[in-house]
């Protein structure tokens, strides 16, 4: 009997680790309702949005005067994961955490579906414009197409952003936010970002930032009239 349990046990240890597994992935399906949201829905919840994201060439004056990214075209985990950081204080910018602590779940999930379906809909092209041999090594350093995938638009993780074609000026704000901690009204608070940018002075950084937003991406700003 003993020596048909030990010669069970391993089966019972594959059985349970099925079970967990059937459970974990029971737990991410619940989460990822982010990508389950109601685009016609998102559409009208998107009224409090398009004073800002969609009205082209629209700045940011605080804290720091940059254009207000594009959103139109990025995945709808990342947006989710991105208005969660803003909930959750992650993220400081100071009007994205007023309006996604106004958020529900739900608003999420159907403002995600919304602006992930309302991009320019074909993929970023293959060939792109090369960068000089400076930049190119800075993005070889960071390791930054890994992540963010070929043509920096087919992020490896759905909840990655896509960076292509996103404004400069706003990208490079970004970049910095992650280097900015104990500040509370700008900074990113994200352990893969904040490593990457640490090998990075601000010049390469915005010299990234300026090469990046030169490529033909998935994002636009679509202006509010043609919603209707
Ligand atoms: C008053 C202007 C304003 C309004 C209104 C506004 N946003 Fe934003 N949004 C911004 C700015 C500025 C940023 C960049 C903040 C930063 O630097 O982190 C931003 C960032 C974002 C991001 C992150 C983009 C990225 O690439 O990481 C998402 C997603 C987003 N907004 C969604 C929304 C949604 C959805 C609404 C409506 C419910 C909304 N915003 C309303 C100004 C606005
Ligand atoms: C290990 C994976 C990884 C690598 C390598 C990486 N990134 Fe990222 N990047 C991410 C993730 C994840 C986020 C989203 C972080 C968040 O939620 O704020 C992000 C966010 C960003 C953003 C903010 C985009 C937005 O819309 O707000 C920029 C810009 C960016 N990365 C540029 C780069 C550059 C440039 C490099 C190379 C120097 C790089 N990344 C390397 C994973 C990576």
């Amino acid at each position: 009997m003993k020596q048909l349990f030990t010669k069970m046990l391993p089966r019972f240890v594959a059985m349970a680790t099925t079970v967990t597994m059937g459970m974990a992935a029971l737990t991410l399906s619940t989460m990822a309702t982010a990508a389950d949201g109601d685009v016609k829905a998102g559409q009208s919840k998107a009224a409090m949005c398009i004073g800002c994201h969609g009205i082209v060439g629209y700045q940011n004056v605080f804290p720091e005067v940059y254009k207000v990214p594009m959103i139109s075209g990025q995945s709808a985990e990342y947006i989710a994961a991105a208005l969660n950081a803003y909930k959750k204080g992650d993220r400081k910018h100071p009007t994205m955490r007023g309006i996604a602590g106004t958020l529900n779940e739900e608003d999420i999930a159907d403002l995600s579906a919304f602006y992930a379906a309302s991009g320019t809909g074909e993929a970023a092209p293959e060939a792109q414009t090369a960068a000089t041999a400076d930049v190119a090594a800075l993005l070889a350093k960071g390791g930054c197409v890994a992540c963010h995938g070929v043509n920096y638009s087919k992020p490896l993780d759905p909840s990655y952003p896509k960076i292509a074609g996103q404004h400069a000026d706003y990208l490079y704000s970004a970049l910095r936010a992650y280097k900015i901690t104990g500040n509370k009204v700008a900074g990113r608070n994200n352990a893969i970002m904040a490593g990457v940018v640490s090998q990075f002075d601000n010049a390469e950084l915005k010299a990234m930032s300026k090469y990046l937003s030169t490529l033909d991406g998935e994002l636009v700003v679509k202006p509010q009239s043609r919603f209707r």
